[in-house]
């Protein structure tokens, strides 16, 4: 194995197993060996069906899956090998050096606080702002992430999902993160805006040297805005490539499942 790289974040062997539970007991096997980098700079997707497996590898890079997960592997961030940190040094890693914006982000505001508390209370809690300080910062991070400066006043109910969407990625972004792992940060939003979302999110990746990874079912969304891409099913990687090839020439019968599912919908009637 080479020597892990300073400048990406590197998961080795990753499986996940969620133990059983109910009356048949029976465990899953979520992730299976996989393995594979997010460099600063790139955008990797993660793209394939529901349920095979790829919030279950998102939420183990942060360590953040449920107590019923077993994860082994290793994960290496910048050279630093964080699988085998304590919780209380993950902690300091968590939103500082990798944050995340989890699968229906926009559906987990607190409905009594404001856009702008939420944010504020992420650089409280980590960098000890003082309030002052933090309200400007605030401001200054939704502007980044598309928002009218003035959303830092407005509660989660006054905004669109879209809106929202763009409120988590603020949060997310709060702590000048080198890694950044989106789950479905694009679902349930319509085309368009959605197109919106993940151009800010490049812009990030481009303007803040950040490395991104993206996950989604939706292969063509992907292509359109990752240099890399990563086909995964029933809990393995079975496709990767740069992001044009991968959706132009398909080598796995599934990648071209998931590319002509699309070509189908996109024919003319
Ligand atoms: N907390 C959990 N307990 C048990 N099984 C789970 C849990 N979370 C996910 N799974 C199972 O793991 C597999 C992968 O799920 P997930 O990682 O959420 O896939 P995806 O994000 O691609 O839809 C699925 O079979 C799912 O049912
Ligand atoms: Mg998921």
């Amino acid at each position: 194995m080479n020597a892990p790289e300073k400048t990406s974040l590197e998961i080795i062997g990753l499986s996940v197993t969620y133990a059983g539970h109910g009356t048949h007991r029976r465990s899953v096997r979520a992730v299976r060996d996989c393995s594979f980098s997010v460099s600063r700079g790139e955008t990797v997707g993660l793209v394939g069906e529901s349920g095979s497996g790829k919030s279950s590898v998102l939420m183990s890079i942060p360590r953040l899956l449920p107590e019923s997960a077993s994860v082994t592997g290793k994960i290496f961030c910048r050279g630093v090998e964080i699988s085998s940190l304590s919780e209380a040094e993950m902690n300091r890693w968590r939103w500082r050096k990798i944050a995340i914006v989890p699968q229906g982000a926009m559906n987990s505001f607190t409905p009594h606080l404001t856009i702008g508390r939420h944010i504020t209370e992420v650089l409280e809690h980590h960098f000890k702002m003082p309030r002052h300080e933090s309200e400007a910062r605030a401001a200054e991070l939704v502007k980044t992430a598309g928002l009218n400066e003035n959303a830092v006043s407005r509660y989660p109910h006054e905004m669109s999902g879209g809106e929202k969407q763009r409120a988590a990625l603020a949060a997310a972004i709060a702590c000048e993160p080198d890694f950044l792992l989106a789950d479905e940060p694009t679902t349930a939003l319509d085309v368009i805006t959605q197109k919106e979302v993940l151009e800010t999110i490049t812009s990030l990746t481009r303007d803040r040297g950040m490395g991104v990874l993206l996950v989604t079912h939706d292969l063509p969304l992907a292509s359109g805005s990752c240099d890399s891409l990563l086909v995964m099913r029933d809990g393995e990687i079975v496709e990767r490539g740069p992001a044009r090839e991968v959706t132009s020439r398909p080598k796995e019968p599934y990648t071209r499942m998931l590319t002509d599912a699309v070509r189908d919908m996109e024919k003319p009637r």
